[in-house]
């Protein structure tokens, strides 16, 4: 998703807006950009691709200017070229945006009226044009952007500059997360802390609504009102965040190996190992009177809520509806006051997920939300935060933050379970004990690691591929087909494995490998049946089981890969693992740009 950054300083910003946007480079981008006021006149530097393009661009340019606005663009409205790189300049203004204007056609109407004919294909440039429109007739650049705000619809972060002002820049919001970072005598703008890291570690968060007008002394901020107020200040630990790839090739395997670590940290968070139980901040709802519950959240973090459903109801006993939140917002559920919704985001800035947040909150729900980023939105509008502690998470296949989630929505189903009376202290023990042994397990299963890249070698020649499996591992077949898809750009669907013979069972012949992931547990046998009658049709079966399945049937697979025998209820967090590492192979035996896979962004802050 589009970055954003700014610098009002004391020394030339080209070079360091670049040093900002790296960091951001992790969010997904195609093009990007810079604009700076050199000598009182806009200058602007742009180029499709990645950030190397504007570099070797900008090493002619020789920028010696003090303010500057940057920007990496992920592609809404108009394709990824240079022309409609951001920042978008009209007149005396310069302008970088993250979101969507919605009802941007209109303005552009407006604007071919007035006989101004905008270059690009932008909704972006389109508000650079009001905001310039405003200077002519004679507004200061404050009343300028404060009234043309008013006539945008959607979604937004904007950090503005003026020719003519070389002491000032205007930031908004709307939506999308927007951050002031304070310098030594200089101030900043960022789509997050991560990115004003080299030089702040001291941010100033946005709320949604929220104007900001920076000068190098200081800055002012009015709220959605247009009331003076004041947003506190935090130390944050960005500049400490190690954005490196640590030794790694790639950071989503740094981050798949970071794994034990960070499932140690979430767990020493809810865990209570000493006494085997589990330890939750306090939920503002009646557990015991509760009647069904809500998960929403998109991609990866919807089927760890997938794999929560399945705890919840096993359990707590307790009804649960898990849906896409773009599919949710919109479908009208109805639902009870004082009930409780959860909803599941690593990054806490995606959209949809925060839209179906405010749905629940407007219909008198109580929300609880799992996150990675504790200042993010979704983390600041909801009742109670349920933190995973993955740390950055970088790459854009989404991975340890995933076995993380599922950390924090097996400690919390414990928990509700224990509440509602479903498990005993004996009962509770014993799963706090097989959690407990999670790190430990994964380690062992990332200790397969050769074995598996041999398979998504393999894998790495097929057209399409099938993962399919059953109960609280069907989830983990779409989770391993959405990530072998992301990043090695081949097609792959997962599916329940008894729903195979209603339909996609057509799809099988000798070119089509199947992966069947299928711990021995009380569903086993049902499992290898399904592996059965597609092996029959010619199919390459890849079984991902424990020791005990693969002496029981791993002769029926063309490869069988061994994860460690565990408790049932953990085995969705050892299965992620050789699911996470086929994809990464297989990828990487490609050549494709696995930490910043074509068309995605990290963090999908538009609808
Ligand atoms: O930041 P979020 O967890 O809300 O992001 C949700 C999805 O966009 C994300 O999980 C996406 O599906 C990943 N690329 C999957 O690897």
């Amino acid at each position: 998703m589009c970055g954003i950054v700014g610098i009002l300083g004391r020394e030339p910003v080209a070079m360091r807006l670049v040093e900002a946007l790296r960091r951001l480079e992790y969010r997904g981008y195609d093009s990007a950009g810079i604009a700076v006021l050199e000598n009182g006149v806009l200058k602007r530097v742009r180029a499709a691709g990645k950030l190397r393009n504007l570099v070797q661009k900008l090493s002619d340019a020789d920028l010696q200017s003090t303010i500057g606005i940057g920007h990496t663009r992920w592609a809404t409205h108009g394709g990824p070229s240079e022309a409609n790189a951001h920042p978008h300049i009209a007149g005396r203004v310069a302008i970088v945006h993250n979101g969507i204007i919605e009802n941007f056609k209109e303005l552009r109407e407006q604007l071919q009226h007035r006989g101004i004919q905008p270059e690009s294909d932008t909704d972006t440039e389109i508000v650079a044009h009001l905001i310039n429109v405003a200077l002519e007739e004679g507004a200061t650049p404050k009343e300028a952007v404060l009234s043309v705000l008013e006539e945008l619809r959607g979604a937004f972060a904007f950090a503005i500059i003026f020719e003519g002002h070389d002491n000032l820049m205007i930031g908004a919001r709307r939506g999308s997360p927007l951050a002031v970072g304070h310098g030594e005598g200089e101030m900043m703008l960022g789509s997050d802390a991560i990115a004003l890291a080299p030089f702040t570690s001291r941010i100033t968060y946005l709320e949604d609504g929220d104007v900001v007008f920076l000068t190098r002394e200081g800055f002012e901020i009015l709220d959605g009102e247009r009331r003076h107020v004041i947003r506190p200040m935090q130390f944050t630990q960005a500049a400490s965040l190690l954005v490196d790839k640590g030794g790694y090739k790639h950071f989503m395997a740094k981050e798949m190996h970071e794994q034990p670590d960070v499932l140690g940290h979430t767990m020493s968070e809810y865990l209570d190992f000493a006494n085997g139980r589990v330890r939750l901040p306090e939920l503002p709802v009646d557990l015991k009177a509760l009647g069904r519950m809500t998960i929403t959240a998109c991609g990866t973090a919807f089927y760890a809520g997938m794999v929560g459903k399945y705890w919840l109801e096993q359990l707590a006993r307790l009804p649960v509806e898990v849906d896409v939140a773009s599919e949710f917002r919109y479908r009208e559920a109805p639902l009870d006051a004082g009930g409780l919704s959860l909803v599941i985001s690593q990054s806490g800035e995606t959209a949809d997920t925060l839209a179906a947040l405010r749905y629940c909150k407007a219909r008198g729900q109580k929300v609880a939300a799992v996150v990675n980023v504790p200042e993010s939105t979704i983390a600041r509008e909801s009742d109670v935060v349920l933190r995973t502690f993955a740390g950055p998470e970088i790459g854009v296949a989404s991975t340890k933050a995933f076995t993380c989630q599922l950390v924090v929505l097996a400690a919390f189903a414990l928990a509700v379970a224990r509440e509602r009376g479903h498990v005993d202290a004996e009962r509770e023990q014993e799963l706090v004990r097989a959690l407990q042994q999670v790190p430990r397990l994964v380690v062992q299963a990332l200790e397969q690691e050769e074995k598996v890249a041999k398979v998504a070698h393999e894998l790495a020649h097929a057209s399409d591929i099938l993962y399919l499996g059953r109960g609280i591992n069907y989830p983990l077949a779409l989770e391993g087909a959405l990530k072998f898809k992301e990043i090695s750009y081949i097609h792959a669907e997962g599916y329940a494995a008894g729903e195979l013979k209603h339909g996609p069972i057509a799809l099988i012949d000798e070119k089509v490998p199947v992966v069947v992931i299928a711990p021995r547990d009380a569903l086993f046998e049902k499992t290898v049946s399904n592996m059965e009658e597609v092996a029959a049709r010619g199919a390459k079966i890849v079984l991902i089981t424990d020791e005990a399945g693969a002496m029981e049937h791993g002769a029926k697979a063309f490869e069988t890969i061994t994860v460690p025998a565990a408790d049932p209820f953990i085995s969705p967090l050892l299965y992620a693992i050789p699911v996470q590492l086929l994809a990464y192979h297989a990828a990487v035996f490609l050549g494709t740009d696995v930490d910043q896979p074509r068309n995605l962004a990290k963090s999908v802050t538009v609808e």
